[in-house]
């Protein structure tokens, strides 16, 4: 039975889309089998970060409609083999979709892979709720500023509320002059935000570039981050391993 994690955050812009696209891929590549789930209903662009943008068909409101079966809403990743992608609609909004349906969806879906990623839009609301409403595990992604990690404490809140006790804290964006801060501060991080640190990411500039040009991050040579995010995927899997240059 697959695990399955939701990737949010409070606010928008800390890398959520990116986390999710880069953890899948290196998941996959480690052999695990892998589906990431865009749940950024109306705005989606985890494709665009997965570089399959020319790809997709359908999406997971075509399923829940009927109108193909999720086997094939669900498309393989050209380039990286155990990965799976499932689209969300692009006209529709969050508060459309019911979330017990949606929840359904990924039942049996879990059977079929080791991990199910579910990207989830920026806030509190109804998009944040459907992202979360399948999962096992959360990852809160925010970036070292005191809004962000402040933001981050009330999504850890928040889904500890929902009753997914098993939140880790991925600190992204992280510029080489904050590292020696995060290092004499980890303890102080967790505390403040109530969760576990699975992994930090440094501010790494073929992230973006990756994205526009609409490739694989790893495809693109993020070599730094993406070692970094190698880490975070192993730690998933309850690797024991350390947690990086910081
Ligand atoms: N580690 C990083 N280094 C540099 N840019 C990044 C990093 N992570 C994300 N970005 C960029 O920041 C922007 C927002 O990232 P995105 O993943 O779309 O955030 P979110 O899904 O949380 O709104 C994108 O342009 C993305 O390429
Ligand atoms: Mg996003």
């Amino acid at each position: 039975m697959g695990v399955k994690i939701v990737i949010t955050s409070g606010k928008g812009g800390t890398g959520k889309t990116s986390s999710t696209a880069a953890i899948a891929e290196a998941l996959a590549i480690i052999g695990k089998r892998v589906l990431c789930v865009d749940c950024d209903v109306g705005l989606r662009n985890l494709d665009l970060a997965l570089g399959v943008q020319d790809e997709v068909l359908f999406d997971f409101y075509d399923a829940m409609a009927e109108r193909v079966e999720l086997k094939d809403a669900i498309m393989h990743h050209p380039d990286i083999s155990n990965l799976d992608f499932l689209s969300a609609p692009s006209d529709m909004a969050p508060g459309d979709i019911d979330e017990a349906e949606f929840n359904r969806l990924f039942d049996s879906a879990a059977e079929d892979y080791d991990f199910i990623l579910f990207d989830s839009p920026a806030g509190l609301g109804a998009g944040f709720r459907l992202a979360a409403t399948p999962a096992d595990m959360g990852i809160v992604v925010a970036t070292a500023d005191a809004t962000s990690l402040r933001d981050g404490q009330k999504t850890v809140n928040a889904l500890k509320e929902r009753g997914i006790e098993n939140v880790r804290l991925l600190v992204n964006r992280v510029q080489k002059r904050q590292f020696r801060r995060i290092r004499s501060s980890v303890d102080d991080i967790i505390d403040s935000v109530g969760a576990q640190l699975i992994g930090v990411v440094s501010e790494d500039e073929s992230i973006p570039i990756a994205a526009n040009l609409g490739v694989p991050i790893m495809r693109y040579g993020a070599r730094y981050a993406f070692d970094q995010y190698e880490r975070i995927a192993r730690r998933i899997c309850g690797e024991r391993v350390y947690i990086g240059k910081i």
